[in-house]
């Protein structure tokens, strides 16, 4: 990390309060001059930083730039790292990568926007620059059949996050859909890689994509009628971002921490958008209507089928 990104990491994380530069250089083991010129340089970039003699460099509480540092200064746990890219054609794509190359858990990858963002069923995500898209690297210590698990983990981290910034009401759509007011404001994709040997998983990338705001011209034709923004006509500033950001870390690692006790299902299951409701259940060859019951705690979907007498568990597939 170069001098200049500590010393921003520093004034986020003491927004609104002085903070010395003799005290940075010394925290950073360089010299003063090393630490006035980072400010000289942050200040071209357009950070607002006030130098107030003794006292030191002041960042501006309303100081409005997303930035790694700026999502780090929310986080409440250690050994997370985040990485900030303007373009990306998938942030999953790259932490996938990024698993294979030996990148540690706790890895966080975001993008403005992604030119292929991935979805389910191999859809695309659309992505354009006023959501929110990331993925956390995860190494779980879990057995493959519970890595379903890590999704309706984050769906139950992502609404509380959601609640906690926004203050909007969310809603689970089984498997992995945030939806908010009947419309989907988030989707999530794990994918995963096999461990065959030891029966696990070697690691697993945890992608979660939010609609901040409606996109310039609006959302595509396809999905107008479904999706939904958390600002609407609204810009989402940068705290909001860097706080929705590390608000789902934060939530999402308590949850994973306790993953295979599975008492987050709870949560999931009160929150679920389909108990109680008519849907269609698609296979190969058909499109059959049924009632959804439940939600087990393997995150598996009870049916009934109203012209027969069984019940039914589906999977996610
Ligand atoms: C879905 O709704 O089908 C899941 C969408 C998941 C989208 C996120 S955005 C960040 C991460 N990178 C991707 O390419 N996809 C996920």
């Amino acid at each position: 990390m170069t001098v200049k990104e500590q010393v921003l990491g520093i004034l986020e994380k003491n927004k609104g309060q002085a903070v010395s530069g003799a005290k940075m250089a010394q925290e950073l083991g360089v010299s003063r001059n090393a630490v006035w010129k980072s400010i000289k340089e942050l200040c071209a970039q357009g950070y607002s930083i006030a130098s107030n003699g003794q006292k030191g460099y002041c960042l501006a509480e309303d100081n409005s730039i997303f930035s790694a540092q700026s999502v780090e200064a929310f986080l409440t746990r250690e050994n997370l790292s985040v990485q900030i890219f303007e373009e990306l054609d998938s942030t999953n794509r790259l932490a996938k990568q990024k698993g294979e190359e030996g990148a540690k858990e706790g890895l966080i990858l975001i993008a403005n926007r992604q030119t292929l963002g991935r979805g389910r069923k191999g859809k695309t995500f659309f992505s354009p620059n006023s959501g929110l898209y990331m993925t956390i690297l995860l190494r779980p210590e879990i057995a493959a059949e519970d890595a379903l698990l890590i999704t309706t983990g984050a769906a139950v981290a992502v609404s509380q996050a959601i609640e906690s910034v926004f203050k909007q009401e969310c809603q689970i759509k089984w498997v992995n859909d945030i939806y908010i007011g009947g419309k989907k404001v988030c989707g999530i994709l794990t994918e995963a890689s096999l461990d065959f040997e030891a029966g696990g998983l070697s690691y697993a990338a945890l992608g979660i994509g939010v609609n901040l705001s409606d996109p310039e011209g609006g959302f595509p034709e396809d999905i107008q009628n479904i999706a939904v923004s958390l600002k609407g006509q609204n810009a989402c500033t940068a705290k909001e971002k860097s706080l929705l950001a590390a608000e789902i870390c934060n939530r999402f690692f308590e949850i994973y921490d306790r993953l295979p006790q599975k008492t987050f299902m709870e949560e999931y299951r009160s929150r679920s958008y389909l108990i109680g409701k008519p849907i269609n259940v698609l296979s190969p060859n058909s499109t059959r209507q049924a009632v959804a019951l439940d939600v087990d705690e393997n995150a598996h979907l009870l049916v009934e089928y109203p012209t027969e007498p069984v019940k039914l568990f589906l999977r996610a597939m």
